[in-house]
């Protein structure tokens, strides 16, 4: 990630090491001299404005992906990941995959996730944002999980489920769940939420939880402190369980 200031604002690139040349409003940069360089090294585009290299993390990969739909909040996936203990042996299930900012953030922690998107066209970027976040362990299969889960042979620690339809997914997630393992929904809506919870029941898990998240940031000004006025209004209701 290339970063730079211009006139009090901090500007972000995410490139890649290539023979091309990057174009910015601050000049070009020849991408080929990153390959010498390292994270904290600087390097000058020909209008001579400096940027300096960062590796790029998640949060970056956040503000910066290709976009499909709107992806799970930061404050939703850490949730997720907080409320499932999700570590580095886990195999993680998702559906749908939409850009892939989910499945991203947990496969940067995670063994491995297989992510489901039923839309084509949205396979496609998620899979370019995947290869741009040199996730490896990132699979992204296009089907529609209602029809696929059942032919699904592997099992997982965790199943994420961020669909309109994920009631019609849950009776077939005990089958594809390891012992101890956790299903998590996403749903805006608190009908979606209510059709969700009636088919966690029937399915027999427990520890089921249904939560909302809000974030608040605080603002710092000449006249005084306070929280935002604008903010992060409602995202999802997140449900977890456990089998
Ligand atoms: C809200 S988006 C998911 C966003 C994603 N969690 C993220 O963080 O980027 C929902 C996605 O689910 C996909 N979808 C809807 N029903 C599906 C199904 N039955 N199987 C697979 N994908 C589905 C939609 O096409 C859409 O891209």
């Amino acid at each position: 990630m290339l970063k730079t200031s211009y006139r009090g604002k901090v500007r972000e690139f995410i490139v890649k090491v290539s023979d091309d040349e990057f174009h910015t409003d601050f000049g070009i940069i020849d991408l080929s001299v990153l390959l010498e360089k390292s994270p904290g090294d600087s390097v000058t585009s020909h209008m001579g404005q400096e940027f300096t290299l960062q590796r790029p993390r998640m949060p970056d990969f956040f503000n910066h992906a290709k976009r499909t739909g709107a992806p799970m909040m930061p404050k939703d996936i850490g949730t997720v990941i907080a409320y499932t203990g999700l570590n580095k042996d886990d195999a993680v299930l998702d559906a749908g995959t939409g850009s892939g900012i989910l499945a991203m953030y947990l496969g940067s922690i995670a063994k491995h996730v297989l992510s489901y998107e039923v839309r084509e066209d949205f396979v496609d970027v998620a899979k370019q944002n995947v290869l741009n976040a040199g996730l490896d362990n990132v699979e992204i299969r296009c089907g529609n999980i209602v029809d696929e889960i059942s032919s699904i042979e592997d099992s997982f620690d965790v199943v994420t489920l961020d669909t309109q339809d994920s009631k019609d997914v849950i009776p077939h997630v005990r089958k594809v769940l390891n012992p101890g393992g956790f299903l998590v929904t996403y749903s805006p809506f608190f009908e979606q939420t209510k059709d969700i919870r009636k088919a966690i029941d029937v399915a027999g898990f427990y520890d089921v939880r249904t939560m909302e998240f809000s974030e608040r940031e605080i603002s710092f000004s000449e006249r005084g402190t306070r929280p935002a006025t604008s903010r992060v209004g409602h995202t999802g209701f997140i449900t977890i369980a456990r089998v």
